[in-house]
């Protein structure tokens, strides 16, 4: 299975390759594109390990110069400081505008290059490779970049789109089970927000907690749709200006969750099946979603070995308070993406405190 998605945009469209083996094809794919000669190439010892080597040869053998920088790994380490090192390494090596920085990793290291590119020299190019699930049906795509402040998630950043998004499933082979799992979260959120058929899909597979159980056409479909979706949303409002805040549907809870257990409990994932749980939980309570439909996307969290309840020992309070540093927040109030019927969701600030409060008291 080879697929080509296009990510329409005013300034510069781009593409998404999904194709078996293409990795021995990332210097070939990225020639043509007008990325200069030097290549600054982003990632961590867990990833290089694996696939450094490939992606280097390519590269080489497509004639480009290649610079290496290895960032420790782990969301704890999505900070200014890492991507300093990006910079220390640009400047070393002598990028230049015409340059190009290639991600190779999940969605931290993509976050990381891409805010890095943003800001080098006022912004050169990038490429994405993502290798997790998340970062291949979500991070890598749409622009957003950036890194994380000490009190809140993700809060400093830029959106600069790639020139180029090469995933190869291959990949997903070396990936730890509980970061497979934590890709299946953004793939519900997918079938909650704007894609049904790909939520039933999911639905009438036996399990979905593990690569090995999912049959090979449900991989192909979750990669095709998940990007489309991604594509189509991101095409339709590139800067969120509206539509795309509903791919945020699950993070405005999930954030709190993720930075007050400090990166250490949960993963990205992980934290966005707790958000999609009490959004859920919450649009019934305010009656804008069947209690019946909840109860289907929870089930379906599970069958993905994805938590429901909160980690233990957080205090309400503080997610309460957390809220209030969400980037979402608008004057003062914390808007939430939540579902009216399986497919559909729509953006609120209405959401009494008192409602949420309760529903993550349920959640312990
Ligand atoms: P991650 O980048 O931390 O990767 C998870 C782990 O998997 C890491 O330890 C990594 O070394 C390892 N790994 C990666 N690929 C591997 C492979 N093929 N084989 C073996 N190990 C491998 O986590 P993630 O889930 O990919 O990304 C989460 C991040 O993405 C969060 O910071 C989140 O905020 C961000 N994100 C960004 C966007 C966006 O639009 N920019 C969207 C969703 C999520
Ligand atoms: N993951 C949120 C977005 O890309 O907008």
């Amino acid at each position: 299975m080879a697929s080509i998605i296009n990510v329409n945009l005013p300034q510069q469209s781009y593409e998404i390759a999904i194709a078996p083996n293409s990795l021995d094809q990332l210097g070939e794919q990225m020639t043509g594109l007008n990325l200069g000669k030097k290549v600054l190439l982003v990632s961590n010892q867990t990833v290089l390990k694996h696939f450094g080597e490939k992606a280097i040869a390519s590269l080489k053998a497509a004639g480009f110069e290649v610079a290496i920088c290895t960032l420790p790994i782990g969301e704890r380490y999505k900070t200014l400081n890492s991507v300093q090192k990006i910079y220390d390494t640009a400047l070393e090596n002598r990028l230049e505008r015409s340059s190009t920085m290639v991600a190779l990793g999940g969605g931290v290291i993509g976050d990381m290059t891409g805010f890095a590119a943003a800001t080098w020299l006022r912004g050169i190019n990038f490429v994405q490779v993502p290798t997790t699930l998340l970062a291949m049906v979500d991070a890598a795509i749409g622009g957003k970049t950036g890194v994380n402040h000490p009190q809140g998630k993700n809060l400093i950043g830029a959106f600069h789109q790639p020139r180029l998004v090469l995933i190869d499933p291959g990949v997903l082979k070396t990936l730890p089970m509980r970061e497979f799992r934590a890709g299946i979260a953004e793939v519900i959120k997918y079938g909650i927000i704007w894609e049904a058929e790909l939520f039933a899909q999911m639905e009438g597979s036996k399990r979905l907690d593990q690569l090995r159980y999912l049959k090979a056409e449900l991989i192909d479909t979750i990669l095709i749709r998940s990007c489309q979706a991604k594509a189509d949303v991101v095409s339709k409002d590139e800067k969120e200006a509206g539509l795309r805040a509903i791919l945020n549907y699950g993070h405005t809870i999930g954030h709190a969750v993720e930075s007050l257990t400090d990166y250490r409990v949960v993963n990205h994932g992980e934290a966005v099946a707790i958000g999609m749980a009490a959004a859920g939980q919450i649009a019934v309570e305010l009656g804008m979603w069947k209690k019946a439909e909840t109860e289907r996307q929870d089930a379906l969290i599970k069958k993905a070995g994805l938590p429901t309840q909160l980690p233990d020992g957080l205090d309400i309070e503080e997610i309460v308070a957390a809220l209030q540093t969400d980037k979402k927040v608008q004057d003062g109030k914390v808007r939430f993406v939540l579902p009216t019927q399986i497919g559909v969701v729509t953006v609120t600030d209405q959401v009494p405190s008192d409602t949420i409060r309760q529903v993550l008291r349920g959640m312990r």
